[in-house]
């Protein structure tokens, strides 16, 4: 038997992050020239091998990372790396270069460096993922209104938020997830979950628990919430009747960028922004 109840959902995306998304394309950093050899290399014509190492590497919001690009070839004649990210310094040995990169505030970024030997380029790539692991996950007390439960599940400080999946369990049941892949190149978020829940007398003793789940290219971030009771109150026939639960989802997302994350966006981003806004001015929709 299924009947309808009410559920809401409440998204309120707050983007603290003064300078979240990327810049594709438009800072591209040309690596060195070709490197002075002065011994001519040995005349083989063996392939040789390009790494760019680390392949994938994770970094926080605004860090930096360090990546090698090295090769087989004894004496490189020319090497260099193509990246929108920020350079910071290089260090070289005989057949490898070591670049430093600054202030990584895209979700993800391809870096490409190649090495020519002989003639012959060769190219090599790697990820680099900016990632922000939420601050806290809280679910706050439940709030009893009738037969209803309002449930309340904050996530803070995250990056990136369009890769952000939010679920709330209750022994061990998913009962409400909800993605939030259609908001993109924000910076860090706060996110709210505002759940009703009409409970069942079955479940009315299983802990309820929140977990927000960043599910990166590769690499997963987990982080639950502490797990709350719903308190008992009096069953009537009727509610006994309507113990199933799930029927009806309405779900509004609000969308709040921080002031200094408007002030301090670059001019090149401003269609970034526009879409950003026009997400949040969309946002109100029903899930079934
Ligand atoms: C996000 O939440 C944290 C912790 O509750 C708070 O300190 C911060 O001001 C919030 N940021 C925004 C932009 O609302
Ligand atoms: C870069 O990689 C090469 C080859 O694996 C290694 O010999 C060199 O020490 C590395 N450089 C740095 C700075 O890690």
């Amino acid at each position: 038997m299924r009947s309808l109840l009410p559920l809401s959902l409440l998204l309120l995306l707050a983007a603290a992050y003064s300078g979240g998304g990327s810049a594709r394309g438009l800072r591209a950093a040309r690596g060195q020239g070709p490197r002075d050899s002065s011994v001519s290399p040995s005349v083989t014509s063996a392939p040789f091998w390009v790494r760019l190492s680390p392949e994938l590497v994770a970094v926080p919001p605004g860090g930096s990372v360090w990546l090698n690009c090295s090769s087989s070839c004894p004496l490189p004649e020319g090497s260099g790396l193509v990246t929108q990210l920020q350079r910071g310094k290089t260090v070289s040995g005989l057949s490898w270069m070591s670049y430093q990169l600054l202030d990584v505030r895209a979700w993800s970024s391809d870096v490409r460096c190649f090495i020519t030997c002989e003639g012959k380029t060769r190219w090599a790539t790697a990820r680099v993922t900016a990632y922000k692991q939420p601050h806290s996950v809280i679910l706050e007390p439940p709030v009893l209104v009738g037969s209803e439960y309002t449930l309340r599940c904050r996530v803070t400080h995250v990056f990136p938020v369009g890769f952000l999946v939010v679920t709330l369990r209750r022994g061990g049941r998913v009962i409400y997830s909800e993605s939030l892949e259609r908001f993109t190149r924000l910076g860090l978020a706060n996110v709210t979950l505002t759940y009703v829940l009409s409970s069942g007398p079955c479940d009315l003793w299983q802990p309820v628990t929140c977990h927000a789940r960043l599910n990166l290219d590769g690499l997963v971030v987990r982080s639950s919430s502490a797990p709350v009771t719903l308190t008992a109150f009096a069953w009537s026939t009727k509610s006994k009747a309507l113990s199933f639960t799930s029927i009806a989802v309405l779900a509004g997302i609000l969308l709040a960028l921080g002031a200094a994350y408007l002030r301090k966006r670059r001019v090149m981003q401003a269609r970034v922004q526009g879409r950003v806004e026009g997400e949040g001015r969309n946002g109100s929709h029903r899930l079934s």
